[in-house]
């Protein structure tokens, strides 16, 4: 009876767990598809050395890019947002880090140092008209796989994947 009730339990919070990630995947237009290794590899190696100001990172999903930026910067603050609140719980959970749980659209970006990235085409364009406008000289963009439409990058690797997945590098003037 007791395990049956247990299995019963956890099938509940799998299943409200799953509805919550599809939910906000549909909602967003984008789910929380975590970087792959090869592409971690590459941005260590794409990652200014010298950055002044927050560390912030739109949309962090499960956190996957957090530990490599906590170890290239010690020092630095680091700021993830996400909209989608399983993933969000995660990441400050298994990262220690703070998480905002809004859009990253209302971020407050006047002292940025670095923004990280890996979204989709439509919220590419959006960060290009509503977040870049509010950046501060010298703020660098870090993005894979889609970059910035109407943005010329100062450096373009590709990680060493089936996809070559190109990492853009972008910095505010
Ligand atoms: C492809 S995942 C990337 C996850 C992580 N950055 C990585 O590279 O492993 C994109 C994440 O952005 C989140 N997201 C998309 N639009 C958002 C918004 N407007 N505000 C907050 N989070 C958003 C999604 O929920 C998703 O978890």
């Amino acid at each position: 009876m007791i395990s049956q009730t247990i299995t019963i339990l956890l099938l509940t919070l799998a299943g409200l767990s799953a509805g919550s990630v599809l939910f906000w995947t549909i909602r967003l237009g984008i789910g929380p598809t975590p970087t792959s290794g090869k592409v971690r590899n590459r941005i260590r190696s794409c990652l200014p050395e010298e950055v002044s100001g927050a560390i912030i990172e739109l949309g962090c999903g499960w956190g996957q890019l957090i530990p490599l930026l906590q170890e290239k910067y010690p020092e630095q603050r680091i700021q993830a947002w996400e909209r989608s609140p399983l993933p969000a719980l995660f990441t400050h959970w298994f990262c220690g880090i703070e998480v905002k749980r809004r859009d990253f659209f209302e971020a407050d970006v006047k002292e940025a140092g670095l923004i990280i990235c890996y979204l989709f085409p439509g919220a590419m364009a959006r960060i290009e008209k509503e977040i870049i406008p509010r950046l501060p000289a010298g703020c660098w963009i870090l993005t894979h796989t889609f970059s910035l439409p109407g943005r010329v990058p100062v450096k373009t690797m590709k990680a060493d994947d089936l996809y070559r997945t190109p990492v853009y590098l972008y910095q505010i003037n």
